[in-house]
């Protein structure tokens, strides 16, 4: 759960805080408003991702931290200090773009020099420090190679020995990953987030791969149409996300539209069955949802909801069972249990699988209302 510092109007920055924007607005021209009042916190040594879909924003505040743009709105602080003004050579962030751009006629050694010959360093300490660079990114002996001589994998390493050589708060990565193939790519993801351990640098990095999002982050903000939908641990949004944008675009899930009857009662599919929610309101319409992997099969007679089996696909470690209940709804099952087409089964769930989600409600809401389970649940 979203936990540190920022939330509205509750300012509170800790020493940890290095960036922070406050209600971020940024317009390109009077029509297209691409990020709305945005407003987060970032703490030092961490490693933060940006996930979301294309076009959502992402880049857009990657290039606000660095100096590229200015917000048309709000103030963004570094250090406690506004910087919507300071330009980006004056800013402690390097960033990693999607493409490298290296400058391919310099070999690797000279690649990351630039920034500290524009820095007039003298040559010995430019020499140990793109020598320490590349160590750090394992890529000792190759300071004469060509940039065409080097991989895909390698050149992504040049690119981050080039950002880390300026010393840099602040990395930030620009879905540095996407252009790998998946086994390079799932390789460089623990390298990075390895790299990020020992150099104790914040990363910010940029993707719209759910899966990488999860593997690699301390905490994750899921962006939808310029605005954070929500912020937390992988573990805090994979198994609470907020609302139905969330749930689907971070793992799979079913979705099902259903009504709050009282406090630990809910109904859906024409039923109704307990649940860990409370503090709604009698009556009011929600959306329910339930990962595959909480639905269990078993007997028609012993499970919640009883199903038709659609279709099913092995998937290595599970089955992917698609069902359909009396009221029409879809359920998508994962089991290690083989079903059969046609077959009618039943579903089990524990009450705690139900997530009850509210229709436009606010971070700050969804993190109350849990925050009052959890006590609850403490005090039993
Ligand atoms: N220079 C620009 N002028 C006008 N619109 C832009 C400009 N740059 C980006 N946009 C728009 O802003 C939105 C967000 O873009 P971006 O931050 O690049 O998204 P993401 O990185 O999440 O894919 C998109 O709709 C994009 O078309
Ligand atoms: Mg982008």
């Amino acid at each position: 759960m979203f936990t540190s510092g920022y939330k509205g109007v509750r300012a509170i920055m800790s020493d940890q805080t290095i960036i922070r924007f406050e209600q971020v607005t940024k317009q390109y021209d009077d029509q297209t408003t691409v990020l709305k009042s945005v407003s987060f916190e970032i703490e030092r040594g961490k490693f933060y991702t940006l996930l979301g879909p294309s076009g959502c924003g992402k880049t857009t505040i990657l290039r606000l931290i660095a100096g590229f743009i200015e917000p048309s709105k709000g103030q963004i602080y570094f250090n406690g200090k506004v910087i919507n003004r300071i330009p980006p050579n004056e800013r402690q962030v390097n960033t990693v773009f999607q493409d490298y751009a290296l400058f391919p006629h310099l070999n690797v050694f000279e690649n990351v020099a630039f920034g500290l010959r524009i820095k007039k360093l003298k040559n010995a300490d430019i020499t140990a420090k793109v020598k320490e660079a590349l160590r750090f990114v394992n890529l000792e002996g190759y300071e004469n190679r060509n940039i065409s001589e080097m991989s895909g994998g390698q050149r992504q390493r040049v690119a981050i020995a080039r950002a880390i050589v300026n010393e840099p708060e602040v990395i930030l990565l620009d879905e540095p990953l996407s252009a790998l193939d998946l086994k390079l790519r799932t390789e460089m993801q623990y390298e990075l987030r390895e790299l990020q351990r020992r150099l104790g640098i914040t990363f910010i990095f940029v993707t719209h791969d759910q899966e990488e999002a999860l593997a690699m982050s301390d905490e994750i903000f899921v962006l939808n149409q310029g605005k954070i939908e929500q912020s937390g641990t992988p573990n805090d949004i994979y198994d609470e996300p907020i609302n139905r944008f969330v749930a689907d675009f971070i793992g799979e899930s079913n979705i099902v539209a259903g009504r709050m009857k009282q406090d630990f009662e809910v109904e859906f599919a024409g039923r109704t069955f307990e649940c860990v929610d409370q503090g709604l309101n009698p009556n009011e319409p929600v959306e329910i949802m339930i990962r595959p992997e909480d639905l269990e099969i078993t007997k028609p007679e012993q499970g919640k909801l009883q199903v038709r089996v659609d279709s099913q696909l092995f998937r290595g470690v599970h089955y992917e069972i698609s069902c359909y209940d009396e009221a029409g709804n879809e359920w998508l099952v994962h089991s290690t249990k083989k079903a059969s087409v046609g077959e009618q089964i039943g579903l089990y769930f524990d009450p705690e699988a139900i997530h009850v989600m509210r229709f436009g409600e606010t971070e700050e809401e969804f993190d109350k209302r849990l925050d009052a389970y959890s006590e609850g649940q403490d005090e039993n």
